[in-house]
Order: structure tokens, then C-alpha cells, then sequence
């Protein structure tokens, strides 16, 4: 497929339902759980894992020649967590399920004025990223909005991108690839273009850094 039509298609694939009303937002969801049990509070800092094994935690790089932008991907190797991320729910304190919320990471990135919360970008013609330098809040552009929502796989969870209001349809988040420089990136992609994404959430150490896997 051609560059130009598989951006038209996914183009289409996120506008063309803008007026069909979102079946979460009358939900109050239930509280989203880490791999201990215990539930996400707002504002503390958490891995964001995959729940399948053989992969890795999400975490940020450059793209391109701009080492002042940074996407969201999945590290390759098991053995790294990524970096830690915060969410920040809107109107609320609870991290539950369905409900709107800003996702940020933990870690400034040092040396670029960019913030660390998360937005959907265009940085590759095939596909949104998933990028940094969203902003954070009430009245907000729709790109900075995320969910949690329980995934198919017992414990594990799946990130969408839902813009609030809920004038646009929210959509999974998926790993997608870009040529061949081995990256997997998160973000939105043409159906069939994607590998699916499901996460588990551990606490983070605050001095954890880029710490090991200890499971
Ligand atoms: C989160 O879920 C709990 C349990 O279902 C519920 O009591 C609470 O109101 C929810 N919070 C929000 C902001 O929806
Ligand atoms: C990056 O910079 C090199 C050298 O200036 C240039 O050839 C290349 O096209 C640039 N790549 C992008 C993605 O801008």
C-alpha cells in the first residue's frame, strides 16, 4: 500500500465516525490494579509493561533528526521496564477504567524544553504516534486524552487513545513498525498494520531509573 492512501484510509478510519456517541462515557469504570493488586493512584509513577512476555516496557526516544521530539515506544527486550509514566485522571483522583485521563512520564527529558505527556502526533505517514510535549488538563486538545480498559487476557489492560470530549471514536493503542529499523512504535495504525498492545502496570521505585526486570 501506498504511502498517501494508507494515510487517507487511517485518516478515515478516525473521523468518519465522529458523530457515533462513545458507549463508555456513561461508565464510572472500577479501579485499574497493578501486578500486585493494589490500585493506581493518580500521580505516582508506574511501568507500563507487556503483559506478554518476551517484550518490553514503554518508554521514550527521538525520531528522525529532531533530538528535541520524542515518541512513545516498546522496548524490545524483556529485560527493560522503560520509563515510568503518571496518570492523571481527568476531574477525578481514581485511575479506574473508562474514564479520560493524561498520561505522563515520570522522567523530564533532559535537555529539551518539550513536557513529558503524551499526544497523538503525526511523525510518520503511515501511522499517528504516539509523541511527548502534550499538555496536561481541563480544556485541553483532544490529542493529550487516554483510557485504560480491561483487555481480553485475564489481568491485562489495553491503552486507547480518547479524545474529551468524545467527539471522535477512541481506539486502541497498537505497536506498529516503520521500515526496518527494528523500533516498535505505539500509536494508531491502518487495521492489519499493527501488532496489538496489552500491559500490565508495576509501581515504580522513584530512584528506579531504568531498572532491570526483577520477575
Ligand atoms: C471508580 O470506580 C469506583 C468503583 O467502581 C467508583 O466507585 C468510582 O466512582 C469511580 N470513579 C470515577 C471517577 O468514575
Ligand atoms: C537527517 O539529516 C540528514 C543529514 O542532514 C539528511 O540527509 C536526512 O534527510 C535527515 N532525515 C530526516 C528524517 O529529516
Amino acid at each position: 500500500m501506498k504511502p498517501a492512501l494508507a494515510t487517507v484510509t487511517l485518516f478515515f478510519f478516525l473521523f468518519a465516525f465522529s458523530t457515533k456517541p462513545s458507549h463508555v462515557s456513561a461508565s464510572t469504570g472500577e479501579p485499574v490494579v497493578d501486578i500486585s493488586g493494589e490500585k493506581l493512584k493518580a500521580g505516582e509513577s508506574y511501568y507500563i509493561l507487556s503483559a506478554v512476555s518476551g517484550r518490553g516496557g514503554l518508554s521514550f526516544e527521538d525520531f528522525g533528526n529532531d533530538t528535541c521530539f520524542h515518541v512513545v515506544v516498546q522496548e524490545s527486550s524483556e529485560l527493560s521496564k522503560g520509563k515510568p509514566v503518571k496518570f492523571l485522571p481527568l476531574n477525578s483522583n481514581d485511575v479506574n477504567t473508562s474514564i479520560n485521563l493524561n498520561v505522563e512520564f515520570s522522567d523530564t527529558i533532559i535537555g529539551c524544553p518539550e513536557s513529558g505527556v503524551w499526544k497523538i502526533t503525526k511523525r510518520i505517514s503511515e501511522a499517528l504516534n504516539v509523541g511527548t510535549n502534550g499538555v496536561a488538563g481541563v480544556g485541553q486538545n483532544f490529542v493529550n486524552w487516554f483510557m485504560i480498559e480491561k483487555a481480553e487476557s485475564e489481568g491485562a489492560y489495553k491503552l486507547k487513545f480518547c479524545p474529551n470530549p468524545e467527539t471522535i471514536v477512541c481506539q486502541d493503542l497498537d505497536i506498529f513498525f516503520y521500515g526496518d529499523d527494528g523500533k516498535r512504535y505505539v500509536g494508531l495504525a491502518n487495521p492489519g498494520q499493527f501488532e496489538t498492545l496489552e500491559v500490565v502496570f508495576e509501581k515504580a521505585d522513584v530512584n528506579d531509573g531504568d531498572a532491570e526486570m526483577s520477575r
